[in-house]
């Protein structure tokens, strides 16, 4: 069989199993083509896609603006690594740092990545300008944070299934209760070694849990009077998915570091970033961190046009909108189910708590059913199923997903 010819679903399936590390659970369904808000299976069925490669398809699969500035590019210059310059790579650090208001952006190319260059940043910007002992430097991190999967990184997880026998782990790292501010003040109190607080505006992997309001804002001034830096991983959240450019933003929040990734690049391309200003970012010189891919002039080319979709396609007003309506709708529905605990979210970054134990496989049924009823949408934990549309949905595209996630809901009730 030739790897080109047109596989069934199962045929597909069954090379992945065979071939593949077992590291995923994914849905039996096999995509072989996306537009918009839409993903088609290999025998041809339509769906919604609800899950949007985990926030990196916000502007909708396909974008042709995105797609033509990838081929186009693609055509050009592909590949040249930071040895020497391409043309690209400033126009595109200016692009972002504009968009976002930072003085400088490190690129590299997936979350994960951005992730640890943003720790190395802070540990390096204790030690040259905090003036923190040489080793000792400590990063405070939240319980049951998500921020990708390198042995540093997992090293502060508290997910058993992503970190067992990946030991020995990454020290320097303090863990406390996320949303809560209290336990923040107690480290930074107690705590002169501080050097960082690493926090996602909302956990998505978790559930999309929501802080309190407040919360971000008091967080940055709390690590303002402790000269700590605040680290936003906008990685999932970033890029209008929250009806905000940044979920930051929200609560008017500047973080010192920003971290993002997956929609950067429109899910066409990896791409991630680290932004900060000069008194931060002016720690890395030549040498001290780098990717052979990172900051190409693919990449580049993608993510200028993947942010301008944002911007001209008012995506963040649109999920603001759109979210609301969402959790409205499915609020009504949830007031008499005996299936669905709550909505939560912000945007279009939401979830659903089926009211079952976390253990149970409801919410991986349901979301069977939800495929074959033409959606599809993955559990994050146990009973918990996120929901986040690309964010070009229109609102008749909203209100048909809305009605279909209801009926799937109430063929679960008893
Ligand atoms: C908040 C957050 N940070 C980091 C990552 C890691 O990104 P990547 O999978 O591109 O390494 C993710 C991925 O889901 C994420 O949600």
């Amino acid at each position: 069989m030739a790897v080109l010819d047109q596989l069934t679903s199962q045929q597909a399936i069954d090379l992945e199993n065979k071939y593949g590390a077992h590291n995923y659970h994914p849905l039996p369904v096999v995509l072989n083509r996306g537009e918009g808000v839409y993903v088609w299976d290999v025998e041809g069925a339509k769906y919604y896609d609800f899950l949007s490669a985990y926030s990196a398809v916000n502007q909708g699969h396909c974008h042709p603006k995105i797609v033509n500035a990838m081929v186009q590019q693609a055509q050009t210059l592909t590949l040249t690594s930071r040895a020497f310059y391409n043309d690209m790579l400033g126009q595109f650090e200016k692009f972002a740092c504009e968009f976002f208001k930072f003085d400088k952006l490190l690129p590299m190319n997936t979350g994960a990545e951005a992730v640890e260059t943003a720790l190395k940043l802070c540990r390096k910007w204790a030690y040259e300008v905090k003036g923190i002992d040489e080793n000792r430097a400590e990063i405070i991190v939240c319980e049951n944070n998500f921020h990708g999967r390198t042995t540093t990184i997992i090293s502060f997880s508290n997910d058993s299934v992503a970190r067992k026998n990946f030991g020995p782990y990454t020290n320097g790292f303090i863990k406390i209760e996320y949303d809560n501010l209290d336990a923040l003040e107690e480290v930074l109190k107690s705590n002169s070694n501080v050097a960082g607080f690493l926090v996602e505006p909302i956990q998505g992997e978790a559930g999309v849990y929501v802080p309190d309001a407040g919360y971000l804002a008091k967080a940055k001034a709390l690590c303002e009077k402790y000269n700590v830096l605040f680290i936003a991983d906008e990685v999932q959240t970033g890029i209008a998915r929250t009806g905000k450019i940044l979920a930051v933003d929200h609560e008017n929040v500047k973080p010192d570091v920003l971290i993002l990734g997956k929609a950067i690049s429109g899910g066409v391309y990896p791409v991630s970033a680290v932004l900060a200003n000069n008194s931060i970012m002016n720690v890395i010189k030549p040498g001290n961190h780098g990717s052979t891919f990172g900051g190409n002039p693919v990449a580049a080319a993608v993510a200028m046009a993947a942010l301008e979709v944002v911007r001209d396609e008012r995506l963040a007003e649109n999920a603001f909108t759109l979210g609301e309506l969402f959790r409205k709708e499915l609020n009504k529905y949830i007031q008499t189910s005996g299936v669905v605990k709550l909505v939560r979210g912000k945007g279009l970054l939401n979830a659903i708590v089926i009211n079952d134990d976390e253990g149970s496989n409801k919410a991986w049924d349901i979301c069977l059913a939800l495929k074959d009823n033409g959606l599809l949408a993955k559990p994050t934990h146990g009973n918990i199923i996120r929901f986040a549309p690309p964010l070009v949905m229109t609102e008749e595209q909203l209100l048909d997903c809305v009605s279909i996630i209801i009926n799937t809901l109430k063929s679960f009730e008893d």
